[in-house]
């Protein structure tokens, strides 16, 4: 079956101290399931440290926020996926909708992206994700399977098999607007649909599909019930221990 995970974006916050208190704070609660795997996603700064924290936590995993689309060279300021590997991490984010928005990310930077990733044995977290304007115009259908064909479908069967998928529709996150549970299991339901109609069900079957977008301690459980929302990518609501634990007890 497939895995549950819930994977805290912390984007630009926390200084090392303050990410170290946070991660001890998180393992030190109770009640955590072991079942769930947990995803910490801090800045490239504190990898190292927080990795060395959860090393022997098998229910815990890191994360980076992005990688470079090179594997090495003269790109001043940049990090490569083979450096977030030698950190201990085992996730990258790619595709983030602030990394498109903000950073340039396009659909051939991000092919790039997820080929450096995979090279060096880390697990992508890919996020797609509609915008307002394609929601209200009710082409967002049209615009995920866009973005899942032209990004991801180019995956052997194997290397496909390594993703994890983050449904975040733009207009939800960090707005505190959340995806009801109806629109975003059928948007997931979409998203197995075609995974299933690619690569065979044996896979969609197994891939994690995330929800992203204003998810919090108050409306995951409802969403983390539907049948095809596998977890949660978590920004806001991952910066407080009480509530990243809180959520990843909403199974
Ligand atoms: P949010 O962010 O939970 O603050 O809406 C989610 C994300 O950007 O991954």
């Amino acid at each position: 079956m497939r895995r549950k995970i819930v994977a805290g974006n912390w984007k630009m916050n926390k200084t090392l101290s303050q990410g170290l208190q946070l991660v001890d704070e998180i393992l030190s609660a109770q009640n955590t399931s072991s079942q769930v795997l947990k995803i910490i996603a801090p800045p490239f700064t504190h990898l190292s440290s927080i990795a060395e924290k959860i090393k022997s936590k098998p229910d815990f995993a890191i994360a980076a926020q992005d990688c470079h689309h090179q594997p090495s060279g003269a790109f001043t300021g940049e990090v490569s996926a083979e450096m977030i590997a030698s950190t201990g991490a085992k996730y990258v984010i790619i595709g983030h909708s602030e990394r498109r928005m903000y950073a340039g990310d396009t659909t051939d930077i991000l092919i790039q992206k997820l080929n450096c990733v995979l090279a060096v044995n880390l697990n992508p977290i890919f996020c797609i994700g509609e915008s307002s304007e394609e929601r209200n115009a009710n082409t967002h259908l049209e615009a995920i399977r866009a973005q899942i064909k032209d990004t991801l479908f180019h995956l052997s069967a194997a290397d496909f098999q390594k993703i994890v998928i983050a449904y975040e529709p733009v207009w939800a996150i960090g707005t505190g607007i959340t995806a009801t549970s109806y629109q975003a299991q059928g948007v997931h339901d979409f998203i197995r649909t075609e995974i299933n109609k690619k690569y065979g069900k044996t896979i969609s079957d197994a891939t994690s599909i995330l929800y992203g977008g204003s998810c919090n301690a108050q409306n995951a459980k409802e969403l983390f019930s539907c049948a095809d929302i596998d977890g949660g990518l978590i920004g806001g609501a991952s910066l407080k221990s009480t509530d990243f634990v809180s959520i990843t007890n909403s199974f």
